[in-house]
């Protein structure tokens, strides 16, 4: 079993180094630290009175600020919890590709909720990265922490304008380490591909970070318990926090609950808009439904909640996205 990582705590916010902080340290390391300050204070507003740091961590916070222009993977380094922690997913989807952002679109155009190569402030990466080694480090539900393989963190673009919320990982995500990538997230990936986007546009998350478990079961999932939620959600909030998306995809019945606390049931749900914290949410039918159920309604149901999603975003939809599983 991981063995935990709190070798010590410190007061939210005030734990913060401060000697120096406006002598002459870089733009960079500011930002990473005022992104740093921000999310403590964050955690401070939601109650939180103590945040766990690993011994290194606060040797790094300790030494002089640099001066000139710092590397994120440096910073990464700093804040690496010091006891193994299960294998990671691959960060590098979240992280800004070193290539040019592709030139702006002209004036007319509508605005594509297309991300790619879009570049998420250090502060913001910074940020997500601390939240992403909190989450790989958790052990708070003791029997998910040690069944687990991987924790599967999320997926996708930090400057995603739309973000996909599932329930758990299943046995393919919890070997990959990310999320939806078994049979139900191919589908969901298809679902995302027929909008015109593509996964590294979008950011995909669940309500619970690990698999639950299913002692004495060789197959087959088992909801989050409501304590599990509970525990796990505010992992969730945080991301959704960060990556601010325009809209929130809930797919199934658990995904609204652990957002909206709402347990209305998915039929009554879907297709009608709902607020999470000032953000529209558009709850439809999991994946996974739609493979036990291959009725074309059900299909055009889903497709027609993404529909008025893309509208949302202000996407162009053409007259064949407009039309799929429609009978003829
Ligand atoms: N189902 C989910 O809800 N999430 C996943 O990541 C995979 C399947």
């Amino acid at each position: 079993m991981t063995p935990p990582q709190v070798t010590q705590t410190v007061d939210a916010v005030a734990g913060a180094p401060r000697s120096g902080y406006d002598a002459d340290m870089s733009d960079d390391y500011r930002q990473l630290l005022d992104a740093t300050i921000q999310h403590l204070e964050g955690l401070k507003s939601r109650g939180v009175r103590h945040v766990a740091i690993a011994p290194e961590t606060l040797r790094a916070l300790a030494q002089p600020a640099p001066v000139g222009k710092i590397q994120i993977s440096n910073f990464k380094s700093q804040i690496q919890p010091t006891a193994p922690v299960a294998k990671t997913e691959p960060v590098i989807s979240t992280l800004p590709k070193k290539t040019p952002a592709p030139a702006a679109p002209p004036k007319a155009e509508i605005p594509s909720p297309r991300v790619e190569g879009t570049k998420a402030s250090p502060g913001k990466i910074a940020a997500f990265t601390a939240l992403r080694e909190r989450a790989l480090a958790c052990i708070k539900c003791p029997s998910l922490a040690s069944s687990r393989k991987n924790v599967v963190f999320g997926v996708g673009n930090l400057e995603a304008k739309l973000m996909f919320v599932g329930e758990a990982p299943g046995a393919d995500e919890d070997e990959q380490g990310e999320p939806f990538v078994g049979k139900a997230g191919q589908l969901l990936t298809k679902i995302i591909e027929t909008t015109g986007l593509s996964r590294s546009d979008v950011y995909i998350a669940n309500i619970l970070k690990c698999r639950p478990d299913t002692p004495g079961q060789s197959a087959g999932n088992r909801k989050p318990t409501p304590q599990e939620m509970q525990t796990c959600i505010p992992f969730l909030h945080e991301q959704i926090d960060l990556i601010r998306p325009q809209v929130i995809v809930a797919l199934g019945a658990t995904a609204v609950e652990g957002l909206l606390g709402k347990t209305l049931g998915i039929t009554k749900l879907r297709g009608n808009w709902q607020t999470y914290r000032g953000t529209p949410l558009m709850p439809t039918y999991h994946p996974a439904y739609l493979l036990r159920n291959q009725s074309l309604s059900e299909k055009r149901r889903v497709w027609e909640d993404m529909l008025a999603v893309m509208e949302k975003l202000a996407m162009p939809i053409s007259e064949k996205q407009q039309n799929f599983f429609l009978k003829t």
